[in-house]
């Protein structure tokens, strides 16, 4: 049995460090690298400290415009399944890569299995809207992560094939959550225990409007506390086209964007989150940590609901005052499942195919 399985992006590489090990106890794994990322920070770091297997195909694809890098995902894709004959192809989250690979799949009468199915933040100019959707529609096998995920797929009249198995990033943070504790990374930046919020920031609408990003510089280095400020290439990118460097503040600290024990180890310790992230929305809900989402909707409602994560958009008054706010957050509930997604999608994998 072989399964073809896509990743391009960051938080694919996590993604697929979850499943691997359950898909290869009884099938062969082929991994198709677009390269849409490509920096050693964003990419090869997650395989060399993930349990990660290199890629089998690297297919160097880039940066460019939706159309240029989707067309040449899509393009080089097809090559490589046609080659191994795959009998599934899996495909995680919502970037490019996840629609190429679902695209190129679907086409030629390969299955699809979508890992993340049924998100929906309900604003299609978000690229990932588009992403989710239209590979949802392509997938024979989706395993969503929530019940909510679940609900929206039935909204559209998907319900055959459809798995709630919980979250395979809650599985990703069970496994490495203790080594990430012993990351030597807090002394190294001479930072205390909590006296620090952690920022992230990677989406179109703030980074590539300059007044949106401008806003949220503002605000966050109107803070009296340290920012710890891991920085997307496209978001330092921008702060330099922009001219905004006089904007980030002296409690402000950028650095490369970091691997992901050494990103937990500043999560686990640090006070409070702003992100405009899906992926670290809902770290810092299962890690206890109260967020501040620099977008206008997320779909990840249940971190809402429950009172740990406050939307604020690109408004500097929301922004201050949501990371100022001491208002007690709400329980959480278990919306992510039991850390057993990746054990869950294999086992669902193999009898599809048996
Ligand atoms: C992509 C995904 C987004 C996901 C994010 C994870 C799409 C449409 N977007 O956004 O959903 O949340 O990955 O991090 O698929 N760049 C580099 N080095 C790299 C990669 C990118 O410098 O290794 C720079 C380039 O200037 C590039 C820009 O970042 O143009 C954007 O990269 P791209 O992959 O298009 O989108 P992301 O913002 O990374
Ligand atoms: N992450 C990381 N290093 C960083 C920033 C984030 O390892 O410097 C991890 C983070 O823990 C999460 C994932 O990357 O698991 C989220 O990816 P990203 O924000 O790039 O994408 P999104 O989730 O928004 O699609």
């Amino acid at each position: 049995m072989k399964i073809a399985t896509i990743v391009g992006a960051r938080p694919q590489f996590i993604k697929a460090a979850a499943l691997t090990s359950e898909l290869r106890e009884f099938a062969e794994e082929v991994v198709i690298h677009t390269g849409q990322h490509y920096d050693y920070e964003l990419s090869k770091v997650f395989f060399e400290t993930l349990d990660l297997p290199e890629p089998d195909y690297n297919l160097g694809v880039g940066s460019g415009t939706h159309a240029v890098q989707t067309a040449k995902m899509l393009m080089g894709i097809e090559d490589v399944l046609v080659k191994e004959q795959p009998e599934l192809v899996l495909v995680h989250g919502d970037t490019n890569s996840t629609l190429s690979g679902s695209l190129a799949a679907a086409k030629i009468g390969i299955k699809v299995a979508h890992v993340e199915a049924g998100l929906r933040c309900y604003n299609r100019s978000l690229p990932e809207e588009v992403n989710r959707v239209l590979t949802d529609h392509l997938s024979g096998l989706l395993f969503c992560p929530t019940q909510t995920a679940v609900d929206n797929l039935e909204r559209e009249g998907i319900v055959t094939g459809v798995h709630l198995v919980g979250d395979v990033m809650k599985d990703m943070l069970k496994k490495f959550l203790s080594a990430a504790r012993d990351r030597e990374v807090l002394p190294e930046m001479e930072l205390g225990d909590g006296g620090f919020h952690l920022m992230t920031l990677h989406r179109p609408q703030n980074t590539d409007d300059e007044r949106n990003l401008r806003t949220i510089l503002d605000a966050v280095s109107d803070l009296d506390t340290d920012v710890v400020f891991p920085a997307h290439p496209r978001t330092t990118t921008a702060i330099e086209r922009f001219g905004l460097e006089e904007h980030v503040g002296d409690n402000v600290r950028i650095t490369d964007p970091l691997s992901y024990l050494d990103f937990l180890a500043l999560l686990v310790r640090c006070s409070k989150v702003l992100t405009d992230s899906g992926g670290v929305q809902k770290e810092a809900y299962l890690l206890e940590k109260p967020c501040v989402t620099l977008r206008e909707e997320t779909e990840w409602p249940e971190t809402v609901e429950d009172g740990w994560n406050i939307l604020v958009g690109a408004d500097k008054d929301k922004i201050i005052s949501a990371v100022t706010s001491d208002a007690a957050p709400g329980a959480r509930r278990e919306s992510f499942g039991d850390g057993k997604a990746g054990h869950k999608v294999a086992e669902i994998v193999r009898n599809s195919l048996s």
